[in-house]
């Protein structure tokens, strides 16, 4: 069962920062969950909201926003907003890398990077995991690089996660939590396809899912799984 830290390790650093990233690497995760969205000049950036107002100092949308702008604000006072480049030579293939793509534009430059990082360096796809809850972007990454393994994201209906992703042969599919049962992990396995479920941070909760057998929990708490 993998471990795939959310945001980094959220529980316990700022999330989406180099430092919760690292964080969850010392936790041995098997996999990191982050959030990207494009700035003004086309930089991949790695952050949860469309604005910087929740997370930074300053205020603004990221879109509005240069690489050089974005970088001159400060996240709990001492952080930079990371650059996705920056994730993937912090991870350096230690854990594999769940991008979820929260802005449809960020598709194109975000395979353009994976096929840098594999032709370039020699990276390996299955360090990679694409998943969004803007299928549209998933069918555009699906129609750039079949290569890249995507993951379909969920807050409500399974069904429909499972026919979308038989449609674009994903690698697995990732619902809210509260959405599984035994019978319905085991329902989407046996077609398949991967259950990576988020977001799970009470021991309880862990300790439920863990018997249904999912391939992999997504967590702000690494350590506890
Ligand atoms: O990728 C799983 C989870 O992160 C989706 O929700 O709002 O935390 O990005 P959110
Ligand atoms: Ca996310």
């Amino acid at each position: 069962m993998l471990k795939i830290g959310h945001r980094g390790a959220k529980g316990y650093e700022p999330e989406n920062t180099l430092v919760s990233f690292q964080k969850a690497l010392d936790m041995q995760v098997d996999g990191i969950e982050l959030d990207v969205h494009l700035s003004a000049d086309g930089e991949t950036i790695v952050i949860h909201d469309e604005t910087i107002d929740r997370t930074t100092n300053g205020k603004g949308f990221v879109n509005a926003l240069s690489l050089c702008e974005l970088k001159a604000f400060r996240i709990d006072e001492k952080y930079e907003i990371p650059t996705l480049k920056e994730v993937f030579d912090l991870a350096n293939q230690d854990c594999f890398i769940n991008i979820e793509l929260k802005s449809h534009e960020a598709a194109e430059k975000v395979v353009t990077l994976i096929e840098t990082y594999v032709a370039k360096k020699g990276w390996k796809y299955d360090r990679f995991l694409i998943s969004s809850f803007d299928w549209n972007a998933l069918q555009q990454v699906a129609f750039l690089n079949d290569k890249i393994p995507i993951g379909v994201l969920t807050e409500t209906d399974l069904d429909l996660a499972l026919a979308f992703a038989k449609f674009i042969r994903a690698r697995s599919i990732h619902p809210n939590f509260h959405l599984l049962t035994k019978v319905n992990t085991a329902q989407i396995q046996v077609k398949g396809f991967d259950v990576f479920p988020w977001t799970i941070n009470e021991l309880e909760d862990i300790q439920k899912i863990k018997t249904f057998n999912v391939n992999g929990i997504i967590t702000d708490f690494p350590n506890r799984i």
